[in-house]
């Protein structure tokens, strides 16, 4: 018998009645885009419920991403210190902005950036640092921030993974001079499509305002050369709804979490992720090591063959990819090479049934 499928994760809806309710007025209005109540409130909702100084909406992550670059006006040919071991999106929002991505491997133990080796890689070109909290991992953020200060570079932290999280009591989003936030359908917090940009310095929202809607000032006057990023009404009513739950679907993910770890932790040939103290979960993913590529890849098609979607995230590094046509490829990212070769994210979403976990373990120790 085909079971029903699993997914690596399932996006997380309000009830049907709360977004019909939320999005009527709508019909009303006819306002649909360009910066309406809802894209106001749920900037404002957001700022309170991260308690971030500042926060702009976008219409996704990775145009979130491009807009702070570019938003921090560095010379086209600036460096970039950045990881290989994330979404493609890191690299490509560097890339497209004129910028060189200079990779730093990262650590076996989280899988993020190596902060150790981050100033060796300072050149004079060198501008920034754009780490990722990959899979809600929270970076060295004390070491990188003291690295930035010596050396006068900005922080920028990819925190698509890390909605919500906090580390020492402090808000993930509020580290560096920007975080940038992915609200993609697949996330922990989603407004089918979206993301935002919290930041510290007031004077960037109407930077970043501008750059998401034409540079336009008034009905006559362009006042800079923007793009467009706004997220439209739609996306804002679904994040309005999305946010009523969060706290739920977090709950909810971290019990699977713990269902998965009793069930793997004893596993001596897999390494599960190590619950950091420091930091409040957000429980996005649940990524296992394998002790080979030939044992990771044997149980991502075992599973496959029972209608189980596992990912390998993130397999091959960025730096590895096709369209690098082998440019990185002598770079010393032997941590991020050797995780991305074995690691598997397993299916987890808030309602994965106990059932299907305990179906999943049974295939992985088999
Ligand atoms: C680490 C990381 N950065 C950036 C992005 C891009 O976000 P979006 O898909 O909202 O454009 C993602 C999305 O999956 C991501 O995982």
């Amino acid at each position: 018998m085909i079971e029903k499928p699993v997914y690596v994760t399932r996006s997380s809806l309000p009830t049907y009645e709360d977004y019909i309710e939320m999005i009527r007025p709508i019909w009303d209005t006819h306002k649909l885009t360009n910066m309406g109540d809802y894209h106001k409130r749920l900037e404002r909702e957001l700022k309170d419920f991260l308690s971030v100084p500042n926060i702009s909406l976008m219409v996704n992550g990775h145009i979130a991403l491009e807009m702070i670059i570019q938003a921090m006006d560095f010379p086209v040919g600036s460096e970039i210190i950045t990881t290989p071991y994330t979404f493609v999106s890191t690299t490509h929002a560097i890339i497209r902005n004129g910028m060189i991505p200079v990779f730093c491997d990262i650590k076996l133990s989280d899988f993020t950036i190596d902060e150790a080796k981050i100033e060796s890689l300072i050149t004079d070109k060198t501008v920034a640092i754009l780490p990722v909290h990959v899979y809600g991992n929270v970076c060295n953020y004390l070491e990188i921030d003291n690295i930035a200060k010596r050396n006068n570079l900005k922080v920028i932290y990819d925190a698509a993974h890390a909605f919500g999280e906090t580390i020492d009591g402090v808000p993930v989003e509020s580290l560096g001079d920007a975080s940038v936030l992915s609200f993609h359908a697949t996330k922990v917090f989603n407004t089918i499509e979206g993301g935002a940009i919290c930041f510290w310095k007031d004077d960037l929202y109407e930077k970043l305002f501008d750059l998401k809607n034409f540079g336009i000032r008034s009905e006559e006057v362009v006042a800079s050369v923007g793009a467009n990023g706004k997220m439209n009404e739609f996306c804002a009513a679904m994040g309005l709804c999305n946010l009523k739950y969060v706290k739920k679907e977090i709950q909810k993910r971290a019990e699977k979490s713990f269902y998965y770890d009793e069930r793997l932790t004893s596993r001596s040939d897999i390494r599960l992720r190590k619950q950091n103290l420091r930091i409040n979960s957000n429980y996005g993913y649940y990524p296992v090591l394998f002790s080979s590529e030939e044992h990771r890849n044997k149980v991502y098609d075992r599973l496959r063959e029972h209608n189980i979607y596992a990912r390998k995230y993130f397999y091959p590094i960025t730096a590895d990819q096709q369209c690098f046509q082998g440019v990185y490829k002598n770079l010393d990212l032997k941590n991020a090479r050797y995780v991305s070769e074995r690691i598997l994210t397993l299916p987890l979403y808030s309602d994965l049934e106990e059932t299907e976990i305990e179906r999943i373990c049974t295939l992985i120790v088999s």
